[in-house]
């Protein structure tokens, strides 16, 4: 299989291809609704995260879907995206670079917009790239505000401070500046961004600098089963309040560079059950070295749908201890999968909401590889 075989739905592919091997099947129609939710939804420019998922695919269908702009943290990325999409608008949002990095990017590249959060990685990007007016400099800030998952403020921002000096700092090098946060991936609480947004526009204000474009990163929510999170809209009208209340006159744009909630609809994993024991426990042909990092490492529940031969089944529901193929014991899902009390070796298990953060993470741990993707017309049914 590869990555362009379509099928109707994921049905029709496990009828015609009886996996073994983990498959991803991703819908490009899903992706598209997803990123008109955005785009109508959002007052500005709407981008994604490449590292949530950088299946080449994946990129194509977001361009198809009218995404131009990319946060990309890495020469690998920044690789991939000018091969499928030449033109477009590339945010370099890592805040730490080497210097080769800072000089591939902007030399072979041609990136033009550098994110950074302290003034030794400005003094990097300055020596390397020198005079450059239409260089855009992102400095990212920080504050308080930990409603999220996973809270990046720990690796990386400036303080507010620090984030007035280096805004300063960019702007008397006569580069173009901008403000950046992230306020956590999978954050929980609409307000996080407001808080963020006035934050910004105090810091510009006392800064005195002009800033060209406020990125307010990802962060936005998928609503995974456990998750007891607002529709992404209360996100949107908090994002637009704020934003319109402190930058509206001022001439700078605003952009969002969303990863899982961009693009988890749009994929699930079809998994097959390699053993099943007496005592409610499964042994997968995947698990957390493969496309489930996140089961070990969050209480984020996937919802899932079981197979047996070309039909879906259900049944009795009871919950099952669920390991993965590697010899190691942390290769266990975080929480036990409510599966059909009949499930069985050569079932088959599809979790749905598996778009961002699944393979892309995956290793190769112990030989077992989850990376072959195929096309479905039907995405896994929404809640
Ligand atoms: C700079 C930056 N932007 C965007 C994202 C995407 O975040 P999410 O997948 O939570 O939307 C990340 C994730 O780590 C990030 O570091």
């Amino acid at each position: 299989m590869t990555t362009t075989t379509r099928f109707d739905n994921t049905r029709h592919m496990i009828a015609a291809t009886a996996p073994e091997e983990p498959v991803y099947c991703l819908s490009p129609t899903v992706l598209q609704n997803q990123v008109n939710h955005f785009v109508q939804g959002f007052d500005g420019t709407v981008g994604y995260a490449v590292k949530a998922n950088p299946t080449p695919e994946v990129i194509r269908a977001l361009r198809t879907a009218g995404v131009n702009t990319f946060d990309v943290a890495s020469i690998a990325e920044v690789e991939l995206v000018r091969s499928i999409a030449p033109n477009a608008t590339l945010l370099y949002d890592n805040p730490i670079k080497s210097r080769r990095e800072i000089q591939r990017a902007y030399s072979e590249y041609n990136v033009r917009s550098f994110a950074l959060d302290d003034a030794i990685e400005l003094e990097k990007i300055a020596s390397i790239i020198g005079e450059d007016p239409m260089l855009e400099l992102t400095v990212r800030f920080k504050i308080a505000d930990a409603t999220a998952v996973y809270d990046l403020s720990t690796k990386f921002g400036a303080d507010e401070a620090e984030a007035i000096a280096l805004l300063r700092q960019v702007d008397s090098l006569n580069y173009k500046a901008a403000l950046t946060f992230h306020p956590g991936s999978q954050c929980t609480d609409p307000a996080s961004y407001s808080n963020y947004i006035n934050k910004a526009a105090e810091i510009v204000e006392k800064s005195g600098v002009n800033i060209q474009m406020l990125n307010v990163g990802g962060g936005f929510p998928t609503p995974y089963l456990e998750a007891k999170i607002p529709e992404l809209k209360a996100y949107f009208d908090a994002i637009n309040t704020s934003w319109q209340k402190g930058f509206k006159h001022q001439d700078c744009i605003l952009v969002c560079e969303p990863g899982r909630a961009l693009v988890d609809a749009s994929v699930s994993i079809v998994t097959q059950v390699k053993h099943r024991r007496a005592t409610p426990v499964v042994y997968l042909n995947d698990g957390v070295y493969g496309g489930f990092m996140e089961q070990a490492f969050s209480t984020i529940e996937l919802p899932l749908r079981t197979y047996r031969g070309d039909k879906e089944f259900t049944g009795p529901i009871q919950r099952f201890v669920a390991f993965g193929p590697t010899c190691d014991s942390i290769d266990k899902f975080g929480y036990e999968l409510p599966l059909p009390d009949s499930i069985a070796e050569g079932d088959w298990i599809e979790f749905g909401l598996q778009g961002g953060y699944g393979s892309s993470t995956a290793t190769q741990f112990n030989g077992f590889v989850s990376k072959d993707y195929v096309l479905v017309d039907e995405g896994f049914p929404q809640a």
